[in-house]
């Protein structure tokens, strides 16, 4: 699999296109729009036509270069709408619980960015791994240290990415190595946005870890920064254990719930985006939809810390934008095929099935949306960027052998 970033003045890609061209929790299965031996027509990056290419030989013909993979099959770059580069080298680590696994192994591993070369050699390694997985999209945290930041953002703009990123905001609650200050989070947010923010492909994202690490004037300060500019980012976790969400009742005892804290200081709308989302109520729910707030459900961390089951069914129907993450390093895995298999089987232990093009959705268009992206990458619409990856269905003996006997790009999913 390989990530694929269009340039050229006009491209022909022929293959198997698969691709969500709707919401499937809104349209059902019609979302999933399928083309057996289709071809994308990019202009300048951007896509400018896309259909059977029994229809479009000649347009095709005319490009000024052509890419053909018969039996492959084109997806939109996969979207991971959670994801901690400073974790990479701590994934697979077992703690009791999300507050204990953040004590024994994150903190100290978060530490190490003290020092830019582990800020250069992890980014390399983690930029490479996300498009090795055909990750072409990413929301990513990286630690207090400004240069990881830099790191990440440098690299992801040299590879002509799509990335997302902040240096993470906590001032309390957390080992002095790895402590900011209401001040010094202000100062170094507001360099790294203008060094950043709308370079290329990359736009920065106001970062508070979560609400129990940053003291409500380090609060004040994410809402400022986002209101900067119209077209920034905020990304934190929400509700993820139940430990952590008794910790917030005790931090906060007048707020209504964990997300009304997060509401108080202005940090809900769109373009924010939080993960895990486990333990909301409907209230919770109405009032993320009603912002704009998107959700990162990251399977394969719910699982690892045994945080819980994400109720996909419940927070589709309040009509929230839901997008997949991988948490890497509480989740197990960059792949986001793999984190959508996670997902289909969280939501079938709650008795409800998520069908493939509903999982392919979660890790593209849906992640977009939870991103506020949607307008430039996630399907193949006219005008969106020709963000795209070259999947082969067959790629092991035992795929080869199951694609043989599948008669559907669904099936194939
Ligand atoms: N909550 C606060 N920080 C983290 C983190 O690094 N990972 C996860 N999964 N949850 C968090
Ligand atoms: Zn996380």
């Amino acid at each position: 699999m390989s990530g694929v970033v269009a340039a050229a003045a006009s491209l022909a890609v022929r293959g198997h296109l698969v691709h969500c061209r709707d919401d499937p929790f809104r349209v059902g299965p019609s979302a999933l729009e399928t083309f057996e031996d289709g071809v994308m027509v990019v202009v300048d990056g951007r896509i400018a036509a896309i259909g059977p290419y029994s229809e479009m030989a000649s347009q095709a013909a005319s490009c000024a270069s052509l890419i053909h993979r018969p039996g492959m099959m084109i997806l939109p770059g996969f979207v991971d709408a959670h994801v901690h580069a400073v974790q990479t080298d701590v994934i697979a680590s077992p703690g009791r619980s999300l507050l204990d696994w953040l004590e024994r192994f994150t903190f100290p591993a978060e530490a190490r960015f003290a020092e830019q070369s582990v800020c250069e050699d992890v980014a390399a390694f983690f930029l490479r791994e996300l498009l090795r997985n055909g990750t072409t999209t990413a929301s990513i945290f990286a630690s207090v240290h400004p240069g990881s930041c830099d790191a990440v953002l440098s690299g992801a703009y040299a590879l002509g990415m799509r990335v997302n990123c902040g240096k993470v905001l906590m001032d309390r609650h957390v080992p002095e190595t790895v402590r900011d200050t209401p001040d010094l989070a202000q100062r170094q947010s507001v360099e790294l946005i203008d060094r950043w923010h709308g370079k290329g492909r990359l736009r920065y994202t106001v970062t508070p870890r979560f609400a129990p690490t940053s003291s409500p004037e380090q609060m004040r300060v994410a809402g400022e920064l986002l209101s900067m500019r119209d077209d920034l980012h905020l990304q934190s976790h929400l509700a993820e254990n139940r430990d952590e969400v008794q910790w917030m009742r005790e931090l906060y005892p007048d707020a209504r719930s964990y997300l009304d804290v997060y509401d108080r200081f202005g940090l809900l709308g769109p373009r924010t985006t939080y993960a895990h989302c486990i333990w909301l109520d409907s209230v919770d729910r109405r009032r993320m939809a009603e912002s704009g707030a998107g959700i990162a459900f990251c399977p394969t961390s719910n699982l690892f810390l045994g945080s819980g089951l994400f109720d996909l069914q419940a927070c589709a129907e309040a009509n929230i934008a839901i997008g997949l993450g991988s948490d890497v390093g509480g989740g197990t895995s960059f792949s986001m095929l793999r984190t959508m298999s996670e997902a289909y089987k969280v939501a079938q232990l709650q008795g409800y099935t998520a069908d493939p093009g509903l999982c392919l959705y979660l890790g593209t268009l849906g992640a977009a949306k939870a991103l506020g992206l949607d307008s430039f990458i996630g399907n193949f619409a006219i005008g969106k960027e020709a963000d795209f990856i070259v999947c082969n269905p067959g790629a092991t003996p035992l795929l080869a052998r199951r694609m043989a006997l599948t008669d559907s790009a669904s099936e194939q999913l």
